[in-house]
């Protein structure tokens, strides 16, 4: 390799106008100064929390991504040049990188993490191995405090995140409803992850499907779309229900005023919880081992979406708001 093609953010873009704003640059290939590590990547993982630092907005959990500086993202790949303790060429790491052939990162603010090389598929590491898996797990056990016999809500069911959260709660004794785009994605629910309902988000009565499979009430919702979706599953809380608050992705391109029925959080005694993966990152063995557990016993099934060529990222990253995918939206690099 002569020199790293790096994916440059020039503007925040507008709506899903990535090819207007982002643009993939050739500079020289980096060397890292004392105590850091290139990593040559095999996988990205694209994620959409990262589509809100692509905002000016500073009132997100990361402050917008400056201008002119390479994408973030999780990188998964080989070490190729390390000048930091514990990490020699050759291993098998993952870290937040950039969209680059190559990612020049510090150890410690990278999360970089020297990976076990006996794992069948490499991109579990980028799925229920890794950040997603944590999230859903933390989400359902922790945040939600989900029960054997209790009924859950999960949006966004069959992408990455949310299909592991839903297919956690079914683990732990729940009664679990997914919610999703169109009638591939519902019987993908039903079929592939074997959850009890699935209702698609594109019915003109959202609330009244949601009240046909759930006429108990809701008890958790694992929430990660926002906007008019929560008004209408806020008016279908059970009394004392939880709701997870794992990201509001219709509104990272625009934040928008809501919900509406608010006041179904105190009509109902709701607990609504926030919560972010980097603040239980240092927990990552301990979760990983338990995601491990089940992944290896086949409790989890975890689909890719796979697309060649670091060239294609802005198609690929697309896919994560049209609703192109089922399951962990990655980009092959080499
Ligand atoms: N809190 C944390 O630490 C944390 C960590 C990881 C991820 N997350 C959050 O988890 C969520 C999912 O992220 P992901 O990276 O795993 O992506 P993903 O679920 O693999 O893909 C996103 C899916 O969201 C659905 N969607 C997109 N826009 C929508 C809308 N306006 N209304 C309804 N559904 C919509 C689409 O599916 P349909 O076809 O079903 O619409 C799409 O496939 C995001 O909110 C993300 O920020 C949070």
């Amino acid at each position: 390799m002569s020199d790293n093609r790096v994916w440059t953010l020039r503007a925040y873009p507008e709506g899903l106008d990535f090819p207007s704003a982002i643009f993939l640059d050739r500079q020289a290939m980096p060397v890292p100064a004392e105590g850091q590590v290139t990593i040559a990547a095999d996988w990205l993982s694209l994620d959409a929390g990262t589509r809100m630092w692509m905002t000016p907005r500073t009132d997100s959990y990361q402050p917008p991504i400056p201008l002119g500086s390479a994408v973030p993202g999780q990188v998964l790949g080989r070490v190729l040049e390390s000048r930091a303790p514990g990490f020699a060429p050759g291993d098998l790491v993952r870290a937040f990188g950039q969209w680059a052939d190559v990612s020049c990162v510090d150890p410690l603010t990278s999360g970089l993490t020297k990976l076990d090389a006996t794992v069948t598929d490499p991109r579990l590491h980028l799925g229920p191995l890794g950040m997603n898996g944590w999230t859903a797990l933390v989400g359902i056990e922790e945040m939600a405090r989900t029960q054997p016999g209790e009924t859950v809500l999960v949006s966004a069911a069959a992408g990455a995140t949310g299909m592991l959260a839903a297919q956690i709660a079914r683990v732990l004794g729940a009664r679990v409803i997914g919610i999703a785009g169109g009638p591939t994605k519902c019987a993908f629910l039903i079929d592939e992850l074997g959850l009890d309902a699935a209702i698609d988000h594109r019915d003109p009565d959202v609330e009244a499907a949601i009240a046909r499979a759930a006429p108990d009430g809701i008890n958790v919702y694992f929430e990660n779309v926002g906007g008019p979706l929560l008004d209408a599953v806020l008016s279908n809380m059970a009394h004392y229900g939880r709701i997870a608050i794992c990201g509001l992705m219709a509104n990272y391109a625009q934040a928008q005023p809501g919900p509406q029925r608010f006041d179904q959080i105190l009509a109902r005694r709701l607990q609504v919880t926030g919560f972010f993966s980097p603040d239980f990152a240092h927990r990552g063995p301990e979760l990983t081992a338990r995601l491990r557990g089940w992944t290896d016993a086949g409790k989890l099934v975890t689909p890719f979406d796979e697309t060649a060529g670091l060239e294609n990222v802005l198609s690929a990253y697309a896919r994560l708001f049209t609703g192109a995918n089922i399951g962990k939206v990655v980009v092959r690099v080499s």
